[in-house]
C-alpha cells in the first residue's frame, strides 16, 4: 500500500520537498498552503513532471487540511521569511502562530503521523510543534542537521579534492551561528579530517558552515530549497521506509548532552517509529563548550514564545 506524506506550506523548502518525495513513488503526497491557487498549480506541475521522470502523478494541492487525513508523515515549511522591517523576535512570534495552527489542524486529522519540522527559528519551533500536538517526542522533530552537515561536507570535499561521497562529518546543535560542526568525528574515506587539512582551514570552513544559510541569503535574497527540501524528504525516507538511518535531527532532549528540555540537533537513529534513539558522540571538551553556547542561543529564542 502506498503511503501518504503531507507537506505544508508550497513555497520553495516544502515544493521542493514534495517533489523530492514524489519522485521516490513509495506515497501519495498531500501539498498545502493558505495561498489559493499556489499548491494546486505546483502539484499539478509536478504530477506532469512524473511522465518524463518515471514516477506516478500522486500529488494534489490543498488548501485545507481534509485531504492530509491519515497521513504518515507531515512535514512543516509553512512560514514566512523574515524581513527587513522584522526583528528576529517578531519572526518568532510571527512563526509560532502559523506553526501552531497548521501544527493543530494536521495532527488533528493524522493522529498517528511523524512530524518534521523545518519552519524557522527551527529548534523554537519544535518546541511549538510539540508543546500544541502533545506528542511524544519520537513523533515530532526538526530538520536543520542534515542540511548544516551536507554544507560542511561540501565545504570539505572542495577542501580535499575528494568526492563529497567519501566525506563524513554531524553538525549538532541549534540551527544558528553557533551550530557545532563535530571536528573529531569527522573524515574523509576514513582518514581524520585533521590528518588532511590544516587547523586554520578547518577553522574557516566551520565558520562557513556555520553562516550557510546567510551566505545563501545573502546571494539571493532570500533562504536556501534545494538541500533543505533534499534534506527533508531524507529524513522521509528513514521513517517511511523504517531505514534505521542514523541522521542528525533536531530532537528534544532531556538529559542527552547533560541538556534538558531544549530541541537541539543531536544524532538520532530515525526509523518507522521517528526518533528511535538518541545517540551520544564522545566530544572535546572544546566542542561540549560550544554545544552548551548554542544550547544557551536556542534557550534564548524559546523564550520569545509566547505558550
Ligand atoms: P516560502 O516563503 O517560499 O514558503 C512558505 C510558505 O508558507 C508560503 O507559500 C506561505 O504561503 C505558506 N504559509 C504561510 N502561512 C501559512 C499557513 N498558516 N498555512 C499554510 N501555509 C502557510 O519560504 P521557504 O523558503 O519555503 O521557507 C519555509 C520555512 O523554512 C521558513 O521559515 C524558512 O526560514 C525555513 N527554512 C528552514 C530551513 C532549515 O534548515 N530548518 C532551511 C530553509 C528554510
Ligand atoms: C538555511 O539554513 C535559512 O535555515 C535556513 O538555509
Amino acid at each position: 500500500m502506498r503511503r501518504k506524506v503531507t507537506v505544508v506550506g508550497a513555497g520553495n523548502v516544502g515544493a521542493t520537498a514534495a517533489q523530492e518525495i514524489a519522485r521516490r513513488d513509495y506515497a501519495d503526497v498531500v501539498l498545502v498552503d493558505i495561498k489559493e491557487g499556489l499548491p494546486q498549480g505546483k502539484a499539478l506541475d509536478i504530477d506532469q513532471a512524473a511522465a518524463v521522470l518515471g514516477y506516478e502523478p500522486s500529488i494534489v494541492g490543498a488548501n485545507g487540511y481534509d485531504e492530509t487525513e491519515g497521513s504518515d508523515v507531515v512535514v512543516v515549511t509553512a512560514g514566512v521569511p523574515r524581513t527587513g522591517d522584522m526583528s528576529r523576535d517578531d519572526l518568532v512570534t510571527t512563526n509560532e502562530g502559523i506553526v501552531g495552527s497548521v501544527t493543530r489542524e494536521a495532527a488533528e486529522r493524522s493522529p498517528d503521523a511523524v512530524l518534521i519540522v523545518v519552519s524557522n527559528p527551527l529548534d523554537a519551533m519544535c518546541h511549538v510543534a510539540k508543546n500544541v500536538s502533545g506528542w511524544p517526542r519520537e513523533r515530532v522533530f526538526g530538520m536543520a542537521g542534515i542540511l548544516d552537515t551536507a554544507r560542511f561536507s561540501t565545504f570539505i570535499a572542495w577542501e580535499t579534492g575528494a568526492s563529497v561521497r567519501d566525506v563524513t562529518a554531524m553538525v549538532l546543535g541549534g540551527h544558528g551561528d553557533q551550530m557545532v560542526p563535530v571536528v573529531s568525528a569527522t573524515t574523509v574515506g576514513g582518514v581524520a579530517l585533521r590528518q588532511l587539512v590544516s587547523d586554520e582551514r578547518i577553522e574557516a570552513m566551520v565558520e562557513r558552515t556555520r553562516k550557510g544559510g546567510g551566505e545563501i541569503v545573502k546571494l539571493l535574497g532570500t533562504s536556501a530549497w534545494y538541500a533543505p527540501g533534499a534534506a527533508a524528504a531524507q529524513m522521509v525516507d528513514a521513517v517511511v521506509l523504517d531505514q534505521k538511518r542514523l541522521l542528525p535531527c533536531t530532537a528534544l532532549l532531556q538529559g542527552e548532552y547533560g541538556i534538558d528540555d531544549l530541541y537541539m540537533g543531536v544524532p538520532v537513529k530515525l526509523g518507522a517509529g521517528g526518533i528511535e534513539e538518541i545517540v551520544e558522540l564522545e566530544l572535546t571538551d572544546d566542542e561540549r563548550a560550544a554545544l552548551d553556547a548554542s544550547a544557551a542561543a536556542v534557550r534564548e529564542v524559546v523564550s520569545v514564545l509566547t505558550a
